[in-house]
């Protein structure tokens, strides 16, 4: 009842907003039809809830929430490896957010960064790089436990969810960009482990990513991922721009695409869940998002104190770089 109550208010506002500024019911009524059009014909009905259930609240080991490993758990091996996958599966996590990303060769791997330099011995851009170059590198080169987990790899994406299968941990698929070609190679992913389709979900800041794969597959389970103030500050709250202008214009964008991301795009991709930064998830906010059947996980959540309060209080799964200690996020 809410949704509909909610399409009649955004559909209202528009129609007025639209008579204020051009004083034509007519436009107004046409542009209001066009819009209520475009969405019905162009949205994805949400999948049902059982299937996002199976996915976003697996049974814990613990008896808890469902807690995810970000990277694989980038503190306590290191990030996006098998190694990290294992180390996730054996410390009790339920699941684990791993980076889709390409070699210059166009092989799907997992990689969190544009360039390898953070976390490998090599250097440079991964678009560049040839899979044979980056199969060289040892991926734990540059992680604190680098004694530990020596000879690690970059693994393919198949290697990956292989590995995550084996160990019957959930998969939240964190893809940066290349709609087209991530759709596609995630598609081909679900038809050789269809069991992906109970056990994991494909999450992306960018709208249009997640719009292409259920266009490609509308069986797969999505999330959008939002950080308020994105546009316009860094993780830590920073401004990003040097100019005063360049700052309030993106402080603009970044309320249009909040309210977007609250009251359109969640419709029109129909997603199942949506990835928010720790510090913008309340009680209110939960209940927002349950109201429209979408369950909110938090990320990244790295203390012992914060852990609790999602245990505890909110009650939610969430994203975190450590199974076994308290640290410091990545920003
Ligand atoms: C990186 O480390 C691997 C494994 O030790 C080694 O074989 C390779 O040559 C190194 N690559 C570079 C660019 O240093
Ligand atoms: C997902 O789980 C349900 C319920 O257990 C089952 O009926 C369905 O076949 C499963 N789907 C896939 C693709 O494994």
């Amino acid at each position: 009842m809410l949704q509909i109550g909610d399409d009649v208010m955004y559909f209202s506002a528009v129609f007025l907003l639209v008579v204020l500024a051009t004083r034509s019911p007519t436009a107004a009524s046409l542009l209001t039809a066009f819009l209520y059009v475009f969405m019905v014909m162009f949205r994805f009905p949400p999948l049902p809830a059982e299937q996002a259930g199976r996915v976003l609240r697996p049974r814990s080991p613990s008896g808890g929430v469902p807690v995810v490993a970000n990277r694989g758990g980038s503190y306590d091996a290191p990030e996006n490896t098998l190694a990290a996958i294992r180390e996730a599966s054996r410390n009790g996590a339920t699941g684990v957010e791993l980076d889709l990303s390409f070699t210059a060769d166009g092989v799907p791997v997992l990689m969190h960064d544009e360039t390898v330099d953070r976390t490998t011995n090599g250097s440079g851009p991964i678009s560049k790089l040839p899979f044979v170059q980056l199969k060289r590198l040892d991926a734990a080169a540059r992680h604190r436990l680098k004694d530990k987990f020596g000879g690690e790899k970059v693994p393919t994406l198949q290697e990956a969810v292989e590995e995550c299968v084996r160990h019957q941990l959930t998969i939240f698929f964190d893809v940066k960009g290349h709609p087209d070609k991530a759709a596609a190679v995630l598609h081909d992913m679900y038809k050789k482990f269809p069991v992906l389709y109970n056990g994991s979900i494909v999450s992306s800041f960018e709208p249009k990513v997640i719009y292409k794969m259920r266009q490609t597959d509308p069986r797969v389970v999505t999330a959008l991922t939002h950080r308020p103030w994105r546009l316009s500050r860094f993780g830590d709250g920073t401004p990003r721009s040097l100019t005063v202008w360049s700052q309030l214009w993106t402080g603009v964008l970044d309320i249009l695409l909040d309210w977007a991301h609250h009251h359109i795009l969640w419709k029109l991709c129909g997603i199942s869940a949506i990835l928010v930064q720790k510090d913008f998830i309340s009680h209110d906010y939960v209940q927002y998002w349950a109201e429209r059947g979408v369950e909110v996980v938090g990320w990244t959540v790295n203390t012992a104190v914060e852990k609790d309060y999602y245990q505890n209080l909110l009650k939610i799964s969430y994203i975190t770089d450590s199974l076994l200690e308290d640290c410091n996020p990545h920003v």
